[in-house]
């Protein structure tokens, strides 16, 4: 795991500045909403859209297809997959949706979960209850923030658990759930394992087979510094090999082979869906490539200028820093005495400085517990520096000087 350190290598903070247009007039603290995109991810995409207008776009597909074949390479080496375990897909959110409907649920069955899960998941699941009669059931927490394996043992193994599903990193906190610990349990038990990656991929080690999960989830945009409208989703081989699908494959999922017969496809692609954004997939392609160059340095200095901005934010006055947990990453939150977030996040953005807020909704169970309604979001990336961190606290001291 990153330990806390400000350090780059000689030239490796000015050279990602200068690949990051983005950085000079702005300073961005957003990158988990999303990240500033490297100058080779945003030629990338602009010069296949060229070719697209030049040649058409299904022919650029087609000149394209090596390097689109590369990109399920690079995106498998982020998360120690194979190239065949990856499915691209719109977002982290259809990445989620077609793991959860390869599951043919009944009445009755049980999705073990944790109280921090997405919203999104989280929905998922109650429509789940209210369509098919599916219960979730919620993991207690640790007193410490984020959730008990041991709980997860308990419920997941009641006969009826079909799945375990885990946000690994909320969208609204700086919490890291121990989701190597939940894959020890789900291996034990025998259990499917469904991990939502989205905040995690880009900011920390993600390795597939330590995680032990059978589906992982996650997007593009964010920590990994990609386009908007990619993201991806990693099938396990036992997945496959089970002939796990989609619940609405489509034909490049699955042939039609005869008026009432499909084959599926090979590995993950049953996963995709025929329509492919090619310029979003070189993009992303692009975004892995350099990460992967980034290295495990990067992350290390995204947690260490958080845990910085930590320190410093809690310091003003009438500030809450609301992260928990034993571990905590790259997203910095915190509730303003007096202070609604979305507006101080728009008068932030006015004076140069970019974070989001996040509201109840988007965590019901963790914001209620915390008696917060509105949370600030910070989330800086390695291409930050601890003079743009200081001078967004000052921003944000001077907005909230009684
Ligand atoms: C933890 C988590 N999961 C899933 C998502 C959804 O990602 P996407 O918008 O790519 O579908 C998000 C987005 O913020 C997130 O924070």
């Amino acid at each position: 795991m990153p330990t806390r350190t400000l350090t780059a290598t000689p030239g490796a903070l000015d050279r990602w500045r200068r690949d990051t247009p983005g950085c000079r007039d702005r300073i961005h603290l957003n990158n988990a909403g999303a990240a500033l995109m490297p100058q080779p991810v945003l030629e990338t995409l602009t010069r296949h859209l060229e070719r697209e207008a030049a040649i058409g776009a299904y022919e650029a597909a087609e000149e394209a297809a090596g390097r689109v074949g590369e990109t399920y390479e690079l995106v498998g080496r982020l998360v120690g997959a194979a190239a065949r375990n990856i499915a691209l897909v719109e977002n982290a959110t259809v990445a989620f949706s077609q793991a959860l409907s390869a599951f043919d649920f009944r009445g009755g069955d049980r999705i073990v979960t944790t109280r921090t899960d997405y919203p999104s998941n989280q929905l998922m699941y109650l429509s789940l209850a209210r369509r098919a009669g599916v219960e979730t059931v919620r993991a207690d927490d640790l007193p410490t923030g984020g959730v008990d394996p041991e709980s997860v043992r308990r419920l997941a193994r009641h006969p009826r658990t079909r799945l375990v599903a885990v946000s690994w990193v909320p969208t609204n906190s700086g919490l890291v759930q121990n989701a190597r610990a939940v894959g020890l349990v789900c291996a034990e038990l025998g259990v499917p394992y469904l991990v939502d990656a989205c905040q995690s991929v880009g900011q920390m080690a993600v390795d597939v087979a330590e995680l032990q999960c059978d589906y992982l989830a996650a997007t593009g945009r964010k920590f990994v510094r990609g386009p908007r409208g990619i993201g991806f989703l990693y099938v396990s081989d036992r997945m496959l090999e089970r002939g796990a699908f989609p619940l609405f494959i489509d034909m490049r999922g699955a042939d039609w082979t005869d008026p009432d017969a499909f084959r599926l496809a090979d590995g993950a692609r049953r996963f995709e869906n025929w329509e492919f954004a090619h310029a979003l997939v070189l993009g992303l392609g692009e975004a892995a490539r350099y990460a992967l160059a980034v290295g495990s340095a990067g992350g290390e200095r995204a947690w260490a200028l958080a845990a910085e901005l930590r320190e410093q934010l809690a310091a003003l006055p009438g500030v809450r820093v609301l992260d928990r947990g034993r571990e905590r990453c790259a997203i910095v939150t915190i509730d303003v005495r007096g202070h609604d977030a979305p507006d101080l996040k728009l008068r932030l953005r006015e004076r140069g400085v970019n974070t989001s807020s996040s509201d109840r909704d988007d965590g019901v169970l963790d914001m209620d517990e915390k008696r917060a309604t509105t949370v600030l979001r910070f989330s800086p990336h390695y291409y930050n520096t601890e003079d743009e961190l200081s001078a967004a606290v000052e921003v944000l001291a001077g907005l909230i000087r009684p």
